[in-house]
């Protein structure tokens, strides 16, 4: 059992994390050759878009979500998690200038992806649909790291996904927080609702980025695979009842304890 890690732990989370954000080796440049860029450029194109949200709609869904909750330091995480995003999106932005390829203003799966979470000013459509890409990113950006021989492209990848386990955690709590008080049936009703979207997530993304999957070493069956142990752990994180609801530690603070 865990507790739900309060905003100002994160807060204090995001604020050391952007301020201690490792450098990567840019003055190496891609330094891959080009057969193994190849099938990733595409890829990497528009998922470097999905990562450059401007965040306005996460910030007019946080506002909305303080209101309710009188957690009003969620607005200031909110803002520290798009600029870490932003970071991802800057990151990638230059390894793509490096690689002479440009940064793409539109994708047809990026477009999808913010319809769904620009449907509703609310911050569970907001977190579900984040939730289930951050799941795949925990693969896509693994794959990515071992598709090519570049050190630049491997440090990059290995931050991104350092930080995108704690964003996954970030949104599952948030998610527990508003499933808290639903009725068991409606529950279920919404765990059935996020298999069903998921699902379409993890079609959708394959067709858009297979041949970078399969560059890094994955098959059709593997990243199906992966993707559902991942999100089946995300699942049984978020249900409320995995969680004490008073003042024990939380695991950010018992983690934060040990590194000191
Ligand atoms: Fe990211
Ligand atoms: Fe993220």
């Amino acid at each position: 059992m865990r507790r739900i890690t309060s905003s100002s732990e994160w807060l204090a989370y995001y604020t050391s994390n952007l301020a201690s954000h490792p450098t990567h080796p840019w003055h190496l440049g891609v330094d891959a050759p080009h057969d193994q860029l190849e099938p990733i450029v595409g890829s990497l194109q528009a998922w470097q878009l999905g990562e450059t949200s401007d965040g306005s709609h996460l910030m007019r869904s946080a506002e909305v979500y303080a209101r309710k909750t009188g957690d009003t330091t969620f607005v200031e995480v909110a803002r520290l998690f798009i600029q870490e995003e932003q970071l991802h999106g800057d990151m990638l932005g230059r390894f793509l200038d490096a690689a002479d390829a440009k940064r793409i203003k539109w994708n047809w799966g990026d477009y999808a992806f913010r319809a769904v979470r620009y449907s509703f000013t609310s911050m569970e459509v907001w977190a579900t649909p984040v939730l289930m890409v951050e799941t795949m990113a925990l693969i896509y950006y693994k794959a990515l790291h071992d598709a090519t021989e570049s050190r630049l492209l491997r440090s990059i990848c290995s931050q991104i996904l350092r930080d995108e386990v704690t964003h996954i955690r970030f949104q599952i709590e948030r998610l527990a927080i508003l499933h808290r008080k639903r009725p068991k049936w409606l529950l279920n009703l919404t765990y059935l609702q996020q298999r069903l979207l998921y699902f379409i997530v993890c079609i959708t993304v394959w067709i858009g980025h297979g041949k970078a999957f399969r560059a890094g070493g994955h098959t059709f069956r593997s990243y199906w695979q992966t993707a559902w142990r991942k999100m089946n752990s995300a699942w049984r994180r978020m249900k409320p009842s995995q969680y004490v609801w008073g003042d024990t530690p939380s695991v950010l603070e018992v983690l934060t304890r040990k590194v000191a």
